[in-house]
């Protein structure tokens, strides 16, 4: 599946009453899979979750454990990066390597890498092997 595609569509799923700001994003596992997410919003607000966070847990879910792109869609002025813990939770599944795209539903796009949204990014190798 098109992973632009399967952003899109998620995005329509989206629960977001508070911000009014849908998400949708999808993850490209190793195997080639696409996983989707949306972002869930909760009336205790800090208990919402991220699109990027709902397509990981969804690529977990499918028993994948490597990620190797990802695309997030907003409808927003400007290609909406993921957010600073997204990225860490990115990091946790994919290397600096990962390809990120942007895109907004007017039709912008924007892409990076995950190194470049994370650099120096804390890492299982900094806690010395425990
Ligand atoms: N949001 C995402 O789902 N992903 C992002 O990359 C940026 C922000 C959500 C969280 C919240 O539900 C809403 O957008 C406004 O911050």
């Amino acid at each position: 599946m098109d992973l632009i595609e399967a952003a899109t569509a998620a995005r329509m799923n989206a629960h977001a009453p508070y911000s009014g700001f849908r998400v949708g994003a999808a993850v490209r596992g190793a195997s080639g899979a696409v996983h989707a997410g949306c972002n869930v919003e909760n009336v205790a607000y800090p208990e919402g979750i991220c699109a990027e966070a709902g397509a990981i847990a969804a690529m977990v879910l499918a028993g994948e454990r490597r990620l190797v792109e990802v695309a997030v869609i907003a409808d927003a002025p400007a290609p909406v990066p993921p957010c600073g813990g997204c990225r860490q939770k990115l990091a946790e599944f994919g290397g600096p390597e990962v390809r990120v795209v942007m895109l907004t539903t007017g039709g912008a796009r924007a892409e990076c890498t995950l190194g470049d949204l994370l650099p120096l990014a804390f890492g299982a190798a900094h806690m010395g092997g425990r």
